[in-house]
């Protein structure tokens, strides 16, 4: 299959997304303190990863060279506010220079207010679970658009608001390591308020802002298409993981962000209460370095269904881990075709950002998936760039970025 050129516009975003403390390297906030626990797989801690922090500016050179016209990043809170109420300047005047950047080489910012990380103050005082934080957040938005907001149109208040609550305070998974029902949904309701509360300040400091949420989406399927309880299960997980976030939300979003990975094939099996609705794999599918199925056809379900909001919709992620660079050509290719079909059955859709532009500290599987359109040495910090990302850099350029 080949992309249509006439399905995508000129002003259509390609680039690659990536969020601060997976790339930045030296960083202080609630990871960096779980990190030393030994929790990240083979210990690993975060350290200095990428080293983006000091290399921004060649890296967006590299960004540019592969035919991007659009970056998608996010500031670290911790760095903005490390106290609370201190904002600090030289904080302000990294992320003032990483945005002139990114201007200066026609690379249109996307701006991530929260993706995962909280400043360790934040994480004392109760975190997400706080109703508290809802505020300390709007302060910090404040503070953000005040001092960086004549740089950036494009605002993404959260990432992935129901993945975090359900790995951080309902799986345990990720830092505080929570497993309390009602925890995790104090968590997701303040986030509602908090991304509403978001969008009111950026619209009243910056009024031509674009702002949404970046939603990580999953294509559930029944194993057994006839089986009730399959069909049941299908339906509770869409709801739940998919829908019940946009049905509080997409009043209050501009665009909807999509960040789609997985595809779940679901069976009722009983084994135990944790187990009963387990994905189960069904062997038909080429799977990431991480297991997952690579599915694209799903990514057009999703397409779809977020429709049926009428908001210009972004793909804001879309990725795969793989080292040997043998699936990732293929994979983006196929991804963007379900774009351009869904395009073509006139889903207003916007724009498109690869995860990532750089291999990177992937949370609790550490340094090992390697997703990057470019390779990262970390012992020695050099990028090489992989043949992928010329594959990706021939579909942006046919599709209008230069
Ligand atoms: C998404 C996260 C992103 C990255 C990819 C692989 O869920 O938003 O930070 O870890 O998964």
């Amino acid at each position: 299959m080949d992309n249509k050129a006439a399905a995508f516009p000129k002003n259509f975003f390609w680039g690659a997304a990536t969020s601060a403390h997976q790339v930045e390297g030296h960083n202080h906030n609630d990871w960096t303190e779980w990190e030393k626990l030994g929790r990240v797989k083979n210990g690993e801690v975060s350290g200095r990863a990428a080293g983006h922090y000091e290399r921004f500016a060649a890296d967006f050179d590299q960004a540019r060279e592969l035919g991007h016209n659009a970056h998608r990043l996010s500031i670290e809170w911790s760095r903005i506010e490390p106290k609370p109420g201190l904002i600090d300047p030289d904080a302000i005047a990294h992320y003032r220079a990483v945005l002139q950047t990114l201007r200066d080489r026609g690379l249109e910012p996307f701006v991530t207010l929260h993706h995962f990380t909280n400043p360790l103050w934040i994480a004392r005082r109760g975190g997400w679970r706080s109703h508290d934080t809802v505020d300390c957040f709007g302060r910090y938005v404040m503070a953000v658009v005040r001092e960086l907001g004549d740089l950036v149109t494009y605002w993404i208040t959260i990432n992935e608001p129901t993945v975090y609550s359900t790995n951080a305070h309902l799986a345990g998974y990720w830092p505080p390591e929570q497993r309390n029902v009602a925890a995790a949904w104090s968590v997701i309701r303040n986030f509602v308020e908090a991304h509403r509360l978001a969008y009111q300040i950026i619209h009243r400091h910056v009024p031509s802002a674009k702002v949404g949420v970046a939603s990580n989406l999953s294509n559930f399927v029944p194993v057994r298409p006839h089986h009730p309880v399959d069909r049941f299960l299908v339906k509770f997980a869409h709801y739940w993981h998919n829908q019940w976030w946009l049905d509080q939300t997409y009043v209050d979003q501009d665009f909807i962000g999509l960040n789609y990975y997985f595809h779940h094939p679901l069976k009722f099996a009983w084994s135990g209460w944790r187990n009963w609705f387990v994905p189960r794999p069904q062997g038909d599918k080429p799977l990431s370095d991480l297991g997952w199925e690579i599915h694209p056809e799903g990514l057009g379900q999703l397409l779809t269904f977020l429709g049926h909001y009428h908001r210009p919709i972004i793909v804001t992620e879309n990725g795969v881990a793989d080292a040997n660079d043998t699936l990732r050509t293929d994979f983006i290719r196929r991804h963007v075709d379900q774009i351009s079909a869904a395009r073509e059955r006139g889903i207003d859709i916007r724009g498109y950002f690869y995860w990532s532009l750089l291999d990177n500290f992937e949370w609790r599987e550490g340094f090992t998936p390697r997703f990057g359109l470019i390779d990262v040495d970390y012992q020695t910090l050099r990028r090489t760039v992989r043949p992928s990302a010329y594959a990706y850099r021939d579909i942006c350029q046919r599709n209008g970025t230069v």
